[in-house]
């Protein structure tokens, strides 16, 4: 059984599917590792730390494994490069890369993308959008802190006191949660609002002050957000602009799972803002829940310098990349059996939830229901139904 760690091929990638120090567990599961050169070098790991790790670095990974490896979906010309059945385990965003999609039906690989992996406790370990998320909250902090030109905590000197820094952060799940936590360690006075129900619980748990307003909370299909309605948006908005005018940082980390991001802040607002303030905007890329944000960018907008966030965990490769990598071995040995001898053999039982989950294309179709839909049309069963209603 032979594993391949593609090398990342997209503009600004910095991550590694796996890192030397989890090399060991995919030997003992009984896989041969390859690695593409130079795959971790971005992320500051050399070919020797593979090689020394018990992995082989090989020109030709990608066309001799089974099981391919990355945190990209793989690009046209790698998708080329490999045989038909083989396995792929990477974040793949089946909205927007429906042409790789396309080319991984046609290429008659077993896609896995680790955003559908259900949310299920067993789950856990594999959840990269989790791991990775993690690695953006605490990332988003620590820029608005060293974009603000003041200190964070309370300071009282001899020389007279200065106040703490103000930071609102809207959004509270898992990267929400960890940029609070981080502005907290930081000395700063965290403020926080989301409209899941659980959330205030969640905010005041990281020491910071939970903002109440007097709206309906706003909660779908396990435990996630809902997508507000135009009218309740501009309520939130006309409440949440006093705690925005007055603080001197802001982090926004809303998203609704599968929609673009929520629009939580406008133009105005950030222009009440006062010199010197910071907006940070996590969800630049998907929509940005700050008009004006521009994803890789700083953009000012009245007093503010605002950040757009641009594959933020990509900033902290190492970090990000262990994480990641952790997931993805999980996900590996769930796909690893033993034969009668008590050798290890990739087995994947597709009668498992997060397996079938999880896999968008096999045997030259797409097996996502809903990306096929979105690709190939309804299908022949849905349309015959319709026709005869
Ligand atoms: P996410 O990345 O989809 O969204 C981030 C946050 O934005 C969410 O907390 C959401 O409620 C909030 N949001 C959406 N619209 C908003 C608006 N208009 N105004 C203010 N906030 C808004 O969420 P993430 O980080 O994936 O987690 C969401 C929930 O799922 C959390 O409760 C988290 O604890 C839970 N979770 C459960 C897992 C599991 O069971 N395995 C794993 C990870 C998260």
């Amino acid at each position: 059984m032979k594993i391949a760690v593609a090398k990342e091929t997209r503009d600004g990638e910095a991550r590694v599917a796996l890192v030397p120090e989890l090399v060991g567990k995919l030997t003992a599961l009984g896989y041969d590792v390859l690695v593409e050169p130079g795959a971790g070098l971005s992320a500051l790991i050399s070919d020797q730390e593979y090689t020394g790790a018990g992995a082989e670095i090989d020109e030709t990974a990608l066309a001799d494994a089974e099981l391919v490896v990355s945190v990209q979906p793989l690009d046209a010309e790698q998708i080329r490069r490999l045989r038909r059945g083989t396995t792929t385990v990477s974040f793949l965003p089946v909205n927007q890369a429906q042409t790789t999609v396309a080319d991984l039906r046609d290429a008659g690989i077993t896609a896995h993308a680790v955003e559908l992996i259900p949310r299920i406790s067993r789950a856990q370990s594999m959840d990269a959008l989790s791991s990775q998320a993690l690695v953006s909250g605490y990332r988003c902090a620590i820029v608005a802190a060293g974009m603000l030109r003041r200190f964070l905590p309370l300071n009282m000197t001899a020389a007279g006191t200065i106040q703490a820094a103000d930071v609102v952060v809207l959004g509270a799940g898992v990267a929400g949660l960890q940029a609070i936590a981080t502005a907290k360690r930081l000395g700063a006075v965290v403020r926080a609002y989301d409209v899941r129900a659980a959330a205030a619980e969640e905010i005041r748990s990281m020491g910071a002050k939970a903002i109440e307003l007097e709206l309906e909370t706003l909660e779908g299909a396990g435990g996630y957000a809902r997508e507000m309605t135009e009218d309740r948006a501009d309520r939130q908005r006309d409440l949440l602009t006093p705690y925005i005018a007055a603080a001197d940082a802001l982090i926004t980390t809303a998203a609704v799972p599968g929609r673009t991001a929520p629009l939580l802040v406008t133009r105005e607002m950030v222009e009440q803002m006062s010199p010197g303030s910071v907006v940070v905007d996590l969800a630049a890329e998907s929509g940005g829940n700050v008009e004006g944000s521009v994803a890789g960018e700083v953009v000012r907008i009245g007093n503010a310098q605002v950040w757009g966030g641009r594959n933020v965990p990509s900033q902290m490769p190492g970090p990000a990349s262990r994480l990641y990598a952790q997931n993805v071995v999980n996900l590996v040995t769930l796909m690893t059996g033993k034969d009668d001898d008590g050798n290890g053999v990739f087995a994947p039982d597709y009668a498992d939830e997060i397996l079938s989950g999880s896999c968008v294309t096999q045997d030259g179709r797409i097996v996502h229901d809903a990306t096929r839909r979105a690709i190939e049309g309804p299908d022949e069963q849905s349309v015959t139904q319709e026709a005869g209603q």
